[in-house]
């Protein structure tokens, strides 16, 4: 019994620190389905030398902030190199709001095999992205 109890009192605290994440990924899960995946495909595979992947992307995990900010304003410059394959393309600017971003960017960076673990938020997004 006195086990039980201190699982019913602890369990919320663990409950709490998973679900920042996990929300925010249902959420980014949702907008890449709306938004992402008629390019980077249902399970961030891409198109090879047209849409880069999302999953296992190197480019993604070495350029998380350019990758935030080509999300959310559209377009990264020049050519990229995302495993070992050239991609040329242009993507466009999607409209999203900073909280949208940071959720999409939680999914993508959490999925097919990626695994970030700390939390990109609504702040950070603002943070790289606002006007000079
Ligand atoms: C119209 C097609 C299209 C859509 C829609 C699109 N992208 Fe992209 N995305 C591209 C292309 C093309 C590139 C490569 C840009 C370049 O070559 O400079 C790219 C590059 C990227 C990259 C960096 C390269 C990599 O593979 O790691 C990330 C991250 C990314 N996209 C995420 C997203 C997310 C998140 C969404 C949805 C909110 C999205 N994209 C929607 C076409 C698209």
């Amino acid at each position: 019994m006195k086990f039980l109890s201190l699982y019913i009192l602890l369990f919320p605290i663990f409950l709490n620190s998973q679900s920042k994440l996990e929300s925010s990924m249902e959420n980014g899960k949702s907008i890449y389905n709306d938004f992402c995946l008629r390019c980077h495909l249902s399970e961030g595979e891409g198109v090879e030398g047209i849409y880069p992947p999302l999953a296992k992307s190197d480019y993604l995990f070495k350029n998380i902030k350019q990758s935030i900010i080509a999300v959310k304003q559209g377009g990264i410059d020049g050519d990229i190199i995302v495993n070992g394959k050239k991609y040329e393309g242009y993507m466009e600017n999607m409209g999203l709001y900073s909280d949208e971003v940071a959720d999409v960017m939680n999914y993508i960076l959490n999925s097919w095999g990626n695994n970030y673990n700390k939390i990109i938020t609504e702040e950070y997004v603002d943070e790289l992205t606002k006007k000079k």
